[in-house]
C-alpha cells in the first residue's frame, strides 16, 4: 500500500482515503464519488475491525460480500481496495491503543464503552499506512467523525478530514450496512428515527427552544411504534458534544434506537 501511494505522490498526484467495513450501499458509494471529484486517486479500505465491536455485538454476523464490494468500488473508479487481514492489523503482541477522551463519552460511548477506542486506533493505523492527503467520513456517524477530527488535531496527523452528508433511502431511512438485519415488519418502526428528527426540526422552526420538550416529543414518537426502544436522544454542541438544554445556534440532535435486535442511529443539525 505504501509503495503504491509513494508512486502516486512522486508524480504529484493526490490521494483520498475512505475507511469502511464493506457491504457497500449508496452511502459508501456517494463517499467514493465525492472522493473521486477531490483527489487523483481514491483508496477504500475494507476491514471489519474486531476492536470496535463489544463482546455481545454483531462482529461474527456483520454482513460481508467482498466480490460485490470490489465490483462496486471498481465501477466508482476507486484505484485501490485495501483489505488487510486482522492478523496483520493486530499481530500477536499488539498493545497500543488510541483513546480520545471527551468526545468519545456520552451518546454511543455510553452503551458502547470501548467502541471509539477501537475506531480511533484502526483509523490512526489506516492513516499512517496510507498517508492520504484527505480522508472522507459520513455524518451519519457524527460522533465518530468528531472523535476522528479530535484525534487528528491532537496527534498532528497531516490529513484533511472531510465530512459527507447522510445518504438516505427514498423513505428517509439513513442507509446502513445494518439495515439488512431489518425484516419487513421492522421497516416501519425503523422510520421512527427520521420522523422524530423531522418532528424536532418542525418544533424548532415553530420557535420551540426547549431541549427537554423536544427530547420528550421525540421519545413519545418513537415509543408509539411497537418493537422500538430508545437508547439515547442527545441535544448538544456539535463539536464538543456537550449537552445543551436550550436550542441555540447550530445544535446537534442525535439518537440511537433499538428496532427489534437492530440498533439504528441517525442525527440532524438543528439551525435556528
Ligand atoms: P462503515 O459503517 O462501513 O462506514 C464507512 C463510512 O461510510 C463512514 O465514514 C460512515 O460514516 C459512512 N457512511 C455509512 N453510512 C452512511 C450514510 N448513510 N450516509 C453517509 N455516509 C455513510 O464507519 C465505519 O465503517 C467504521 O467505524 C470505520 C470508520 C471504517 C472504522 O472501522
Amino acid at each position: 500500500m505504501r509503495k503504491q501511494v509513494l508512486k502516486w505522490k512522486q508524480k504529484g498526484l493526490s490521494v483520498a482515503l475512505i475507511p469502511t467495513m464493506g457491504f457497500f450501499h449508496e452511502g459508501h458509494l456517494s463517499l467514493m464519488r465525492a472522493a473521486g471529484s477531490k483527489a487523483d486517486h481514491v483508496v477504500v479500505s475494507l476491514f471489519i475491525n474486531p476492536a470496535q465491536f463489544g463482546p455481545n455485538e454483531d462482529l461474527n454476523h456483520y454482513p460481508r460480500d467482498l466480490e460485490q464490494d470490489a465490483r462496486l468500488a471498481e465501477d466508482k473508479g476507486v484505484s485501490c481496495l485495501f483489505c488487510p487481514d486482522a492478523k496483520d492489523m493486530y499481530p500477536p503482541g499488539f498493545q497500543t491503543w488510541v483513546r480520545v477522551e471527551g468526545v468519545s463519552q456520552g451518546l454511543c460511548g455510553t452503551s458502547r464503552p470501548e467502541h471509539f477506542c477501537g475506531v480511533a486506533t484502526i483509523v490512526a493505523k489506516l492513516l499512517i499506512i496510507v498517508q492520504p492527503d484527505m480522508a472522507i467520513f459520513g455524518q451519519k456517524d457524527f460522533q465518530q467523525l468528531q472523535v476522528i477530527r479530535r484525534m487528528v488535531r491532537d496527534l498532528n496527523i497531516p490529513v484533511n478530514i472531510i465530512a459527507h452528508p447522510i445518504v438516505r433511502e427514498p423513505d428517509g431511512l439513513a442507509m446502513s450496512s445494518r439495515n439488512i438485519y431489518l425484516d419487513a415488519q421492522e421497516r416501519e418502526p425503523a422510520l421512527s428515527l427520521v420522523q422524530a428528527l423531522r418532528l424536532a426540526e418542525k418544533m424548532v422552526a415553530q420557535g420551540n427552544r426547549s431541549g427537554p420538550e423536544v427530547i420528550q416529543a421525540i421519545k413519545n414518537h418513537i415509543q408509539s411504534f411497537s418493537n422500538t426502544k430508545t437508547d439515547y436522544v442527545f441535544l448538544g454542541d456539535p463539536e464538543s458534544l456537550k449537552p445543551r438544554r436550550e436550542i441555540v445556534g447550530e445544535t446537534l440532535l442525535a439518537l440511537a434506537v433499538w428496532v427489534g435486535k437492530t440498533r439504528l442511529i441517525d442525527n440532524i443539525l438543528l439551525k435556528q
